[in-house]
């Protein structure tokens, strides 16, 4: 369900139908009708997304000296959402038309009338979001369980087992990547809302009254990511949240924004969450989740700052953010241009015709390749035909095996974004691509081979 279209964004329903069609988002259970709001990543999609999650990891675990990462399970003690005040407050206002029945989030609705039918709507009230199921056998009371609605309360719950486990000092952050659930009253757009999506969360402790020095520093290093994974600072911005916005455990919040082709929406909030959770779970478990200040000798309740960042919506940003047209002389091209690091193919090994004379160095080609990356072996069609095809699914480098290359051992590197090509003896090219990847240096290639390259 598409609501709007800013101009001069690719077409939402383009999009869709371009992920459909090269496998990178199906509707869910589609050959029964679909399942609302759930989506699944196809063979490029999911090469696509772990992209994005790898990217994540490697930036905000990996590279820096003061995280550490944590996988915690989906079902938690239900005591969690009580604490975590999910139980009580984590609902949205429902109304529901008195003429047709469609329910619909009351913030959500313009004019107080039925979006659908114009029809009379009825007093909101107040309706959780959480997924609720039975542990067990018996369907009671007592064996009710949540689906998460967010990945913030393991890492919570954690906090101790992680500290004592690593003997972590102030400012130190703990990082997740999981899926969280939520039954939302009205979803749609493609994969922006759905039931069940995936999450990209940091809680990172750091000592009251530097909350807000941190703060700033995160709402800073959130934006750059994205902008240094290629998504045009015009088409990003942050928001403060107005104080009647923010969550009930936030003392202040930036939503980071991305101009989707439906508008202006969040692609992640970096919020100040304060002490409210450990408190929380202190209070409800009986456990002391306070950190002792070897500095002061004093018991504090860390300050928590937190990113979190919607994997799905980051895909779907990325992904409208590299669509590009372009006419020439067949039509259309249609170019993803995705970052390397996001590209679910790196390259893609295309013997010049179906010859099969050029089967074997094909072959040896493609076999060499793709030890170290995903790459795609194509045979089918004009060249030109094929060239299309990996640049609408983001691939940054073609290599053309042809006659010539079985006389020189010499294969042609055709780049996604210039359309140049040069010529690079078998030797050298995983080498070169590396190069050209991972924006490494030449100097990485072996002597001689740098007088090959085209390359800037
Ligand atoms: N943990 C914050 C959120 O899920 O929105």
């Amino acid at each position: 369900m598409v609501t709007e279209q800013v101009p001069g964004k690719v077409d939402m329903d383009k999009l869709v139908s371009l992920c459909k069609r090269r496998g990178f988002i199906f509707p869910s259970s589609e050959i029964y009708g679909g399942m609302g709001a759930c989506y699944d990543y196809g063979p490029l999609g999911v090469e696509l997304k772990n992209n994005v999650k790898k990217a994540w990891w490697k930036a905000n675990v990996q590279e820096r000296d003061d995280m550490v990462g944590l996988d915690a399970s989906i079902l938690m003690h239900p005591q969690t959402w009580v604490a975590s005040g999910h139980v009580e407050g984590f609902a949205d206002p429902l109304v529901e038309c008195k003429q047709c029945h469609q329910r619909w989030r009351a913030d959500h609705v313009k004019d107080g009338r039925c979006p659908a039918c114009g029809g009379e709507l009825t007093e909101p009230r107040m309706f959780n979001l959480m997924f609720k199921t039975f542990v067990g056998p018996v369907e009671d009371e007592a064996s009710v369980v949540y689906l998460r609605p967010e990945t913030a309360q393991g890492i919570f719950v954690n906090f101790l087992n992680v500290l004592n486990s690593t003997r972590r000092r102030l400012p130190f952050g703990i990082a997740q990547i999981g899926k969280s659930f939520r039954n939302e009253i009205t979803t749609g757009n493609f994969i922006f809302r759905m039931r069940e999506f995936e999450q990209m969360e940091i809680e990172y402790f750091v000592k009251p009254g530097s909350d807000e020095q941190w703060f700033k520093h995160w709402v800073e290093q959130r934006f750059n990511w994205y902008s240094n994974l290629g998504i045009k600072k015009e088409n990003l911005r942050l928001r403060q949240h107005a104080k009647d916005e923010l969550a009930h455990y936030a003392r202040d919040c930036y939503d980071i924004e991305y101009l989707f082709p439906i508008g202006w929406s969040e692609l992640e909030g970096v919020a100040n969450r304060t002490d409210f959770d450990l408190k929380q779970h202190s209070k409800y478990s009986g456990k002391d989740l306070s950190y002792f200040d070897e500095e002061t000798k004093e018991h504090i309740i860390p300050y928590v700052i937190e990113p979190s960042a919607g994997v799905d919506r980051s895909v779907l940003a990325f992904l409208a953010d590299s669509y590009d047209e372009e006419k020439d002389k067949e039509g259309l091209r249609v170019i993803l241009r995705l970052h390397y690091d996001l590209a679910p193919i790196k390259a893609a090994v295309l013997p010049l015709s179906r010859n099969e004379k050029l089967i074997p160095l094909s072959r040896e080609v493609y076999d060499t390749l793709r030890k170290c990356w995903m790459v795609q072996y194509d045979d089918a069609q004009s060249i030109g035909r094929r060239y299309r095809r990996q640049d609408e699914i983001g691939t940054p480098f073609c290599v053309t095996v042809d006659f010539q290359s079985l006389e020189d051992r010499q294969v042609t590197i055709r780049e996604r974004d210039k359309m140049r090509q040069i010529r690079v003896p078998i030797e050298v090219l995983k080498p070169t691509l590396e190069a050209k990847l991972y924006g490494e240096p030449l100097d990485v290639l072996p002597p001689g081979g740098k007088k090959w390259l085209g390359f800037e």
